[in-house]
């Protein structure tokens, strides 16, 4: 088949390499023009394992990137762009609805079109704000000549090859057979390789824009509520991971996000919260949990700090933070708990010194006057505080580097670091 992709961020440029993989011929538009060039030198836009390898086999060749609407052929198009929060948490919708209207004029004439909606809209969206607009640019008619869907999306950073390729479930929502026809065919030749697992969800275009929010709000939510229960856990001296552990074993709970820590970030779960809440008010549903589900989250980065302020008074002195990135696996720092950390740091008057394996680039635009250092060792160097704020594998390996730190006081808010002899060691959870 031939497929296009609208859109060469994150979902884009994921879903395009793959139907190249898969045996589609694809065209990515997209309007920045150094990321076609990557595309088509065969280079990865962006950071994800695995993605370099497809792009170098494909990209130029089955899988074309351009930034001309008009090279768009066949007779299916993937939106796959961002829909970010506005100041109120409702999502702007600007850069679909623009994408909407270049590929209206782009396929007018040109015979029957299968439009899919990738990006994650509120319930309503596809049919009642793109939809009118591809149709009317195209002079088309929805049902008739222009068929439309919506196919979520839930794959996660630095897996994003992995889950898209087995993915749990496939969501496609439509009201038209023609458009549920075409995304079997597109999907047939993963669903065929993926494993027995994978579900395929036909259903309508209101439920699969509502899936995705309900499973990130759950996701978030189950994240909250296990982050509370190690809040409470702390004040009895309980440790937090041991009960998650056990109640894991409940079937019905699953062992999944319930590592209870500083809480989450990144460029999903934060906007879709805010949009479904947004979206909930503007129908008059007071969201009440997902409210507290997002106070949780904010409360986290100011208990470290709490806990903190318990072993010292760190003005005027030096303080690592370790993990900048949201999580580990990603330079992506969007909404990444280190923000209010590092915010706090600097309101008590501490020297930060602070150090990520691939975030620091991104962040130094954020913090362009805090101290970076170039490997775990240096940022504890003389520290008399460190604050470890993402997950990742190497900080479970410091040992003897706690011993050049001016006192050792670690304050852990993802339980990685080994407790150990002659460390002042405190923890989020326990
Ligand atoms: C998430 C969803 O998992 C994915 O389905 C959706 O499409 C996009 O949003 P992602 O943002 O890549 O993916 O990250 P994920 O691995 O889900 O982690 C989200 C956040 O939760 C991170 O900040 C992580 O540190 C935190 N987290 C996760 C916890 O604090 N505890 C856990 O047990 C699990």
């Amino acid at each position: 088949m031939h497929i296009n992709v609208v859109g060469s961020g994150y979902i884009g440029t994921t879903i395009a390499a793959w139907f190249a993989e898969i045996g589609h011929d694809v065209t990515n538009v997209d309007i920045d023009e150094s990321v076609v060039a990557a595309i088509n030198d065969g280079r990865a836009p962006i950071h994800e394992p695995g993605l370099d390898e497809l792009m170098a086999a494909h990209g130029g060749e089955t899988l074309v990137g351009t930034t001309d609407y008009d090279e768009i052929s066949g007779d299916v198009t993937f939106l796959a762009l961002p829909t970010p929060s506005k100041g109120d948490g409702s999502i702007d919708l600007s850069a679909m609805e623009a994408a909407a209207e270049s590929l209206g004029e782009a396929i007018a004439g040109d015979g029957e079109h299968v439009v899919v909606v990738k990006s994650t809209v509120v319930p309503g969206t596809t049919r009642e704000r793109v939809a009118p607009i591809v149709a009317e640019a195209a002079d088309m008619t929805v049902g008739e000549d222009l068929h439309v869907a919506m196919n979520p999306e839930f794959l996660r950073e630095g897996y994003a090859l992995e889950d898209f390729k087995n993915p749990d479930k496939i969501v496609v929502g439509s009201e038209d057979s023609v458009a549920f026809e075409t995304l079997a065919d597109v999907y047939d030749p993963l669903m065929a390789a993926a494993a027995d697992e994978t579900a395929y969800v036909e259903t309508g275009l209101r439920e699969a824009e509502m899936i995705k929010y309900a499973n990130n709000a759950f996701l978030a939510t189950k994240i909250s509520l296990i982050n509370e229960i190690g809040n409470i856990c702390k004040e009895y001296g309980v440790d937090a991971y041991e009960v998650a552990d056990a109640i894991a074993l409940d079937h019905r709970i699953s062992e999944q996000f319930l590592r209870s820590g500083l809480g989450w970030g990144g460029s999903c779960f934060p906007k879709d919260v805010a949009a479904i809440r947004a979206a909930a008010r503007e129908r008059g549903y007071e969201p009440e949990l997902l409210d507290a589900t997002v106070a949780v989250n904010d409360k986290q980065p100011e208990r470290l700090l709490g806990l903190l302020d318990e072993h010292r008074d760190v003005a005027g002195e030096r303080v690592a933070v370790l993990g900048l990135s949201f999580k580990p696996g990603t330079d992506d720092i969007r909404y990444t708990r280190a923000i209010p950390v590092i915010e706090g740091l600097q309101s008590r008057g501490a020297e930060v010194v602070a150090y990520d394996p691939v975030a620091v680039e991104n962040m130094r635009a954020e913090f362009p006057d805090i101290a970076y250092a170039d490997g775990a060792a240096a940022a504890l160097e003389g520290a008399h505080a460190a604050l470890v704020v993402t997950d990742w594998d190497e900080f479970a390996a410091l040992d003897s580097e706690f011993d050049a730190m001016a006192d050792p006081v670690v304050i852990d808010g993802r339980r990685v670091v080994e407790r150990r002899e002659g460390i002042t060691y405190d923890g989020l959870t326990w």
